[in-house]
């Protein structure tokens, strides 16, 4: 849709796009004047060869700074630029009129850990995982068009975005800020979400490329997986992710891949990146990720970011002696710095900057896309009879736990969003430790308690301390709704999936006082659920973002229907999971041991963000069967399934008719109100013992009136259903017929048939 004029704010024309997000559109102050005769400002070129022109009338140094991102230490106090700096800044070349970059975190909102700027908000969207249960393309492009809106209205023309890992531990304390365990659902939804994010004239990043699947020891492990395995997962959804949202920037992991670090795994960076799928943007690197100069240089890595986490700088001076000692050639440089010119080109950097001062935001219209994904995220579990939507006879409700007298819970680290609409609460990490002045458990937004008051008059908040005294309030109520919160932060996984702080007993001694007991659970991934025989009802509503008050007294009271579905197993016991311990968590837990008696450190010259953390290898054995797939090659019933979500309605699938290349099938709403469904395709395609294992090759969120029908028709990606095989190398799809079913979840086929395929080779 094009984008409608709604307001002149101090000079700035706003624009709300189709999903009612505010995007700058008018001519703002520019960074530094650019040459207007230069041949590089000629719009009419492509941004190679004006990239090539720029790159020609460079100097050596202004080359090697282009390449070396600092947090911004570059900067001096008294430069104006200098409250622009985010995560990252890389000087531009004034004399010609490139502007710096100006990065920020990231995929939630623009992060503001609030540590750094206090009173700088933003937006703070709902969980990575919240997006992507929305089974949603649209959800993701309006969340990523809104932050990138924030981010440039706030003078960053970068935003570190895009977390694209597939989950692979359902105790990795990232999770949150990840999509989802099948590499199409993720390709889609961060895919989407950098198209949006890149709608604003801006560009996004895609990261951590590759096989960061876990926290602990992040720095210093080594991720071993077979070459096929990692092409059909990780690989997978970074590639279609990269063809679908065009990211301007790779971000390369910390850990190794495969003895590689991945920020120096030319197998990586050259020839998958950049010589399989053509990618022509830069690789920059994660904070402190580098390791060398001319090995990372000739790797394929472009650009250094955050130098001052490196152990030492090894892009800088040390480059430039490199290229001057002839151990990285000039035309490696020169590439280095073209693909990053040729990126700012692209994406507008140079011809539209992004504001040098602070431009107004109106937040209310971004505090809606927030609320509505967060509405399109939340996951009905189990709704035993009904209790759900809260019938207007429930009258007396108790609600018990989880701080909802507060804010909701959000996720900890570089992706933190300090909200608009407010923080109420920031408390200590547990545990503390080195990493406990930047990261916080961090409330957001408005309290759930007051959501839930607006819609019922008699209703008792108890806060969950003494299971006892809940239990007793909770007894007579007509319903009660116990919070339950499970926290996550980067760095940091989880050691147990149980919830802790004794919420379990007191869930169970609540629903054996009142069997009418609803769970809300504000977790950052798949958790235990000890006690779901006990409760009537059970509501996944992730980290909800700064709106998720509402949304979760919307989807609870039935103002809209519970749409989310889940894009992770919830395993029923942790010991059912690829490595149900955390690999290397001996080293980690060693090396803090050691330094709560090592002598403080007064060198300070130099920066170990490993942490002393001994080095350990971390073995992929469900190679690419991640998530879902593991289980069922396992033969393992989960908790609850990959794709599974309950409706306030109820939907049909007919018809189904299957063709080349196309799956057909209808869908219709039979209850009485209005809903949303998302129906899956799956292909059984052989496992390793040449048993069927079932991959995801289509979706569509689908809202329906009561009684109408849809058809829905489904293309899918052929790398979907192949192989790959590395001695063609390339994708195989060998001709046949394969099984194919239309499902609620992975688990619940209700449609099937088979599909004839022809037999294919596709390049990698
Ligand atoms: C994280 C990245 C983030 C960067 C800059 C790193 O520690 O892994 O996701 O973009 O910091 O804040």
């Amino acid at each position: 849709m094009k984008p409608v004029m709604i307001a002149l704010l101090g000079g700035v024309a706003l624009a709300v796009t189709g999903n009612g997000v505010a995007r700058n559109t008018a001519p703002v102050p520019t960074t530094p004047a650019a040459p207007a005769t230069a041949p590089w400002n000629n719009q009419g070129l492509s941004p190679d060869r004006r990239a090539g022109l720029v790159v020609a009338a460079m100097t050596l140094d202004e080359k090697i700074a282009m390449v070396n991102g600092t947090f911004g230490s570059k900067l001096k106090k008294t430069d104006p630029n200098e409250k622009r700096t985010g995560a990252g800044h890389v000087p531009g070349v004034p004399r010609l009129g490139i502007p710096d970059l100006f990065e920020s975190d990231a995929s939630l909102g623009v992060a503001n850990s609030g540590a750094m700027r206090p009173g700088d908000v933003a937006t703070a969207l709902p969980s990575s995982l919240a997006t992507a249960a929305s089974f949603d393309p649209r959800i993701a492009f309006a969340g990523g068009a809104m932050i990138g809106a924030e981010a440039r209205a706030k003078g960053f023309n970068v935003l570190l975005a895009g977390g694209a890992n597939l989950v692979r531990d359902p105790w990795n304390g990232r999770n949150f800020e990840y999509l989802s365990e099948d590499p199409l659902l993720t390709s889609v939804i961060a895919g989407e979400s950098i198209r949006g994010v890149q709608s604003n004239g801006i560009i996004s990043t895609i990261k951590h490329y590759a096989l960061n699947a876990q926290e602990s020891g992040r720095y210093v492990l080594d991720a071993e997986i077979g070459e096929a395995e990692l092409r059909e997962s990780d690989l997978l959804a970074f590639e279609m992710a990269i063809e679908r949202g065009r990211p301007g920037s790779v971000m390369c992991g910390y850990n190794k891949v495969n003895g590689d670090w991945a920020c120096e795994n030319a197998h990586l960076l050259t020839d998958v990146l950049k010589r399989d799928w053509a990618f022509p943007g830069w690789v920059m690197s994660d904070w402190g990720a580098v390791h060398s100069t001319a090995k990372a240089a000739s790797a394929g890595l472009d650009q250094e970011s955050g130098q001052e986490l490196d152990a030492k700088p090894f892009f800088g001076a040390p480059l430039k002696a490199a290229v001057e000692a002839g151990q990285v050639p000039v035309a490696r440089l020169d590439n280095m710095v073209r693909r990053i010119l040729r990126t700012m080109f692209a994406h507008g950097l140079v011809d539209a900057p992004a504001p040098t001062t602070p431009q107004p935001i109106d937040y209310a219209p971004h505090a809606s896309v927030a609320q509505r994904a967060a509405e399109a995220g939340i996951v009905l579990l189990k709704n035993e009879g009904g209790l759900l939507p809260v019938a207007r006879t429930a009258q007396r409700i108790v609600v018990i736990g989880g701080h909802a007298d507060i804010g909701v819970l959000s996720g900890g680290g570089s992706s933190q969003v300090q909200p608009a609409s407010g923080t109420p609460l920031r408390l200590p990490m547990p545990g503390g430790g080195p990493l406990s002045g930047f990261i916080k458990v961090t409330y957001q937004g408005a309290a759930p308690l007051t959501a839930i008051r607006a819609r019922r008059a008699d209703v008792r908040f108890v806060d969950g301390n003494d299971s006892a005294a809940a239990a007793s309030a909770a007894k007579d109520a007509d319903l009660v709704l116990v919070f339950a919160e499970q926290w996550r932060t980067e760095a940091l996984d989880l050691e147990s999936l149980a919830l802790g702080g004794g919420q379990n007993a007191l869930i169970a001694a609540v629903a054996a006082a009142n069997p009418k007991t609803v769970v809300v659970l504000e977790t950052g991934g798949a958790v235990a659920m000890p006690w779901l025989t006990q409760v009537a009802g059970v509501v996944e509503v992730w980290y909800p973002g700064e709106r998720g008050a509402e949304a979760i007294a919307r989807v609870l009271f039935g103002e809209v229907d519970a749409t989310g579905r889940l894009p992770i197993t919830f395993p029923a016991q942790q010991s059912d999971a690829p490595r149900p311990e955390v690999p290397g968590i001996g080293n980690v837990k060693a090396a803090a041991e050691a330094a709560k008696s090592a002598p403080k450190r007064t060198d300070l010259s130099t920066v170990d963000i490993t942490g002393g953390v001994q080095g350990f290898r971390v073995d992929y054995p469900e190679g690419a069967d991640a998530g879902y797939r593991w289980y069922q090659r396992r033969g393992v019933k989960p908790l609850f399934a990959f794709g599974q979500g309950l409706s306030y309605t109820r939907f049909d699938y007919a018809k189904l008719r299957l063709a080349a290349g196309e799956i057909r099938f209808t869908v219709t709403n039979r209850g009485a109100r209005a809903g949303s469904d998302v129906p899956q395709v799956y292909a059984a395609m052989p496992g390793p013992d040449g048993r069927p294992i079932r991959r995801l090759i289509g979706f569509e969120r689908v809202i329906l009136a009561p009684g109408a029908s849809r058809t829905v028709s489904v293309r899918f990606d052929p790398r979907l259903i192949a192989r790959y095989d590395t001695a063609q190398p390339g994708w195989v799809v060998d001709a046949g017929r394969i099984p194919v079913g239309v499902g609620r979840n992975v688990e619940e086929i209700v449609l099937d048939g088979t599909l004839p395929v022809p037999t294919m080779r596709l390049k990698p």
